[in-house]
């Protein structure tokens, strides 16, 4: 079980849940952020600070955001368009850096400006 990011993240990606993770399992795409679903302890700790409420634990997603418990696991277990191999179970996001890529769902969004 884990926590999900969703849509609210696409194209804003405060970045602000990273800090607060304890375990830095959120890996950063190039439009949004993604929860490793097997690194994630499930604390809750990301979940306030989101300024648009885009996490949430994966049995209490509105329905509008379900698609992105999977979509969240496809950018660590799918090969990604334009990057080499799967990300899999790297253990830490910050070692990493931005991957430049992101899972299906997100990659296929229309762009939009930030909000303010
Ligand atoms: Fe995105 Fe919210 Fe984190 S906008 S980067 S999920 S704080
Ligand atoms: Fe990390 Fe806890 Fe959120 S492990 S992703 S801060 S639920």
């Amino acid at each position: 079980m884990a926590y999900v990011i969703g849509e609210p993240c696409v194209d804003v990606m405060d970045r602000g849940c990273v800090q607060e993770c304890p375990v830095d399992c959120i890996y950063e795409g190039a439009r949004a952020l993604y929860i490793h679903p097997d690194e994630c302890v499930d604390c809750g700790a990301c979940v306030p600070v989101c300024p648009v409420e885009a996490i949430y634990y994966e049995d209490d997603l509105p329905a509008e955001l379900e698609a992105y418990r999977e979509d969240n696991a496809a950018f660590f277990f799918q090969p990604l368009p334009a990057h080499e191999d799967r990300i899999g179970s790297p253990g830490g996001a910050t070692k990493l850096g931005p991957l430049g890529v992101d899972a299906p769902l997100v990659a296929g969004l229309p762009k939009r400006s930030i909000r303010s």
